[in-house]
């Protein structure tokens, strides 16, 4: 499939490349059509050797170009990037932000623009396997509308909601959620190494297991409870229910509520530009 459309990635990061390559592999743009800029001369010269796009340092030539601006930098860097592109943007061209706590109305202010996509990509974006979710102010056209699906499909499965207030919790759950599931991981395969397994072979068994559950979820034909494929493996007096009791003592399930609510929160007061989050007064000592 061909576009008539040209997009400019301004900061050309991990995020970005993870963008280039999946547009590029599902033939969504072709390299003619996308600019990346940055300040870095030896990143840009890397994604032209490698991806044969343009590229330049400088953000307002790159915006000027475009029909589709991504904004990719890091949201501590959003400010001046944004200022710097003031009076560079087409009047109908579709900003489509990926910063992390950005909001449109914040994207808006600063470019003096208003046609806005904001979206939540996760880490897996970067190889074609993450969930973003998004959504559009009032003035992004149904064109625009179907473009952003495009360009966030090369990214994975992509969600749109009307609301921008899911963003936020889009944040603490699908965003945040590859630490949550790491650190899960992680813990699995240092209580394989506490057991006796080589950690070699510990992380292949966490890998896999981990993976084998979520496809057999996805897969079946009727959509099931999670808990229900959780009583089939809990026999009566069994590994799983001994186990389950543990977590459940040591509140697990409040533990993953609580920890994604802190994350919601925060990305709640980084929208607001907090500098820090206050301390949790249910913590001994911070009352
Ligand atoms: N990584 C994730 O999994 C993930 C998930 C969801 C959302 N996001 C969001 O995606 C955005 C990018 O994240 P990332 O992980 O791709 O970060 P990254 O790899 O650090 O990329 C940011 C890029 O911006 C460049 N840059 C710095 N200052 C700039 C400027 N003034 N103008 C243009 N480019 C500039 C950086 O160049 P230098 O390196 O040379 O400074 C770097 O290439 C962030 O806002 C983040 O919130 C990331």
């Amino acid at each position: 499939m061909s576009t008539d459309w040209n997009i400019s990635f301004i900061g050309p990061g991990v995020m970005a490349e993870g963008m280039i390559q999946g547009l590029l592999r599902k033939k969504v743009a072709q390299p003619e059509s996308i600019i990346a800029a940055g300040p870095s001369e030896d990143r840009l010269i890397q994604l032209q050797q490698q991806y044969g796009i343009e590229v330049l340092t400088d953000n307002a030539t790159a915006s000027k170009k475009a029909d589709v601006i991504v904004l990719s930098v890091k949201p501590q860097r959003l400010e001046r990037v944004l200022a710097g592109l003031r009076g560079a943007i087409r009047p109908n061209a579709l900003v489509l932000s990926i910063v992390a706590g950005a909001s449109i109305q914040k994207i808006s202010d600063g470019l003096d623009h208003e046609v806005i996509v904001r979206s939540m990509p996760n880490t897996p974006a970067q190889i074609g396997e993450g969930i973003t979710v998004w959504t559009a102010s009032s003035e992004v056209s149904e064109e625009q509308l179907r473009i952003t699906r495009q360009i966030l499909s090369a990214l994975g499965e992509e969600v749109y909601v009307e609301e921008e207030r899911y963003l936020d919790m889009a944040t603490a759950l699908s965003g945040t959620g590859p630490a949550y599931v790491f650190l899960f991981m992680e813990a699995m395969v240092d209580a394989g190494v506490h057991l006796g397994f080589p950690r070699r072979i510990a992380e292949r068994l966490v890998a896999q297991t981990v993976r084998g559950s979520v496809d057999y979820y996805q897969r079946r034909d009727d959509p099931v409870h999670l808990a229900r494929l959780r009583n089939e493996v809990t026999s009566p007096g069994g590994t799983s229910a001994a186990a389950l009791y543990y977590l459940e003592k040591a509140g697990f399930r409040t533990a993953i509520s609580r920890a994604i609510w802190a994350a919601y929160v925060r990305s709640q007061e980084l929208g607001r530009d907090a500098k820090s989050h206050p301390p949790d007064k249910s913590i001994p000592g911070n009352e």
